[in-house]
């Protein structure tokens, strides 16, 4: 089984606020797990890839994980097409796609194309026209496609989605959301590229996932707000934040979801990601502080800080390993593309998250159509 990664940023290998990312500690537990021989690396330099390569060793030596000297390759990284070169010398059975957004299409397109399992970061892509050629590519091969939503294996998401299931909410009035993440982020980390992005596509398109994923209604009018200022000063011409009105359809019912973001909170915010949300209907309201888990920690090395030991956490128990939802998300990928005989290729169970994708992104073009025209309200077919 051969891994290949694309991307080398700080969802793969983590950053000051994220010791270890998300994808290289998945890749240690399931080299524990056997489902993993051999992991390529391949970014845009030759630095990033080694430095992947090196925390994947060095997690896997705390770990105690057995690897052998080829566990860890490193493709020759010095453009943005060396993956096209990785893949074909490497010949993957799995990858995973961990760049900015507006490079997702043709990168995973390349994927498709190449017959290796592959699951990507979200959003798929911002435009629904690239997402329809993508699930329209994967029909009939019998592969493993998903798009990385963690949040829908969140257990305090999973409970709220119990609570609409059971109809402990009645019928869903409104939901409020709001999630904002520390000005670091756009400035530093993703300065090359924020200004092709910004805090809905970034953060919102999370929660259009989630909301889809829980009520099964669609959406179907969007209105959008954003402020510019600070990031412009910075020379990133992007929104500082954004917030949208989407009105969400399932036959003659509707209800609306107001949805508030930003990435411009102070640096010294007490965790990376601020996450709120409040859903209401006629018999009852759920409410869940994404951030405030009930733990937070202060030392003198420290800030205050909220954390969040659910996403990716390392567990000192008698055997040191990782685990969490983000975790568990990309483990399954890699589970089932090594099992992908014995698994039934439904679009719309397996691969949902690919399939249904088209929902999210359609959202993300028409937040930005609006913000383009003054908060026109776009209607969504
Ligand atoms: N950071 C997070 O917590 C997080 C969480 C979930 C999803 N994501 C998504 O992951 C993606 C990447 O995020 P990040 O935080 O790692 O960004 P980043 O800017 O830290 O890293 C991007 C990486 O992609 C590489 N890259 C760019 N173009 C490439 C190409 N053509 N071929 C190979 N490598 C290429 C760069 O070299 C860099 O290593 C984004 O789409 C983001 O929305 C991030």
């Amino acid at each position: 089984m051969k891994l290949l990664i694309i991307g080398g940023g700080m969802y793969v290998k983590g950053s000051q606020f994220n010791e270890n990312g998300t994808i290289i500690p998945s890749i240690i537990e399931s080299i524990k797990e056997k489902n993993i021989d051999q992991v390529g690396f391949v970014t845009t330099s030759n630095k990033s890839a080694d430095e992947c390569i090196k925390i994947s060793k060095k997690l896997s030596r705390f770990l105690k994980v057995k690897i052998n000297p080829k566990t860890f390759l490193k493709f020759k990284s010095n453009s943005k097409v060396s993956y096209k070169k990785a893949i074909k010398e490497f010949k993957p059975d799995a990858t995973i796609v961990v760049t900015p957004d507006h490079t997702h299409y043709k990168i995973c397109k390349d994927v498709i194309l190449s017959n290796s399992n592959l699951l990507v970061v979200k959003p798929l892509s911002n435009k629904a026209k690239e997402v329809k050629k993508l699930v329209n590519l994967i029909k009939n091969r019998r592969k493993i496609y998903q798009v990385e939503f963690h949040k829908r294996l969140d257990e305090a998401n999973l409970t709220l989605k119990k609570f609409i299931f059971e109809k402990k909410l009645g019928d869903l009035k409104y939901c409020v959301i709001e999630y904002s993440q520390k000005k670091i982020i756009p400035e530093t980390f993703f300065k090359n590229w924020a200004d092709k992005s910004n805090s809905f596509q970034y953060l919102g398109v999370h929660y259009i996932d989630l909301i889809y994923f829980m009520t099964k209604f669609k959406p179907v009018r969007v209105w959008a707000w954003g402020q510019k200022g600070y990031l412009k000063k910075k020379g990133i011409n992007t929104w500082d934040a954004v917030q949208a009105t989407v009105e969400w359809r399932s036959k003659s019912k509707k209800f609306f979801s107001y949805i508030i973001t930003n990435w411009i909170d102070p640096n010294n915010s007490s965790a990376t990601s601020d996450q709120k949300i409040n859903f209401v209907g006629d018999k009852g309201r759920f409410y869940s502080d994404q951030k405030n888990r009930g733990i937070f920690t202060v030392s003198d090395q420290n800030n205050f800080s909220h954390l969040n030991p659910y996403f990716t956490n390392l567990n000192l128990s008698e055997r040191y390993f990782f685990d969490g939802y983000g975790v568990k998300n990309i483990k399954n990928f890699i589970k089932n593309s090594k099992e992908n005989k014995n698994i039934n290729f439904n679009l719309k169970t397996l691969n949902s998250t690919f399939y249904e994708s088209i929902i999210s992104t359609k959202v993300i073009e028409a937040v930005n159509k609006s913000l383009k025209n003054k908060s026109k309200v776009i209607d969504i077919k």
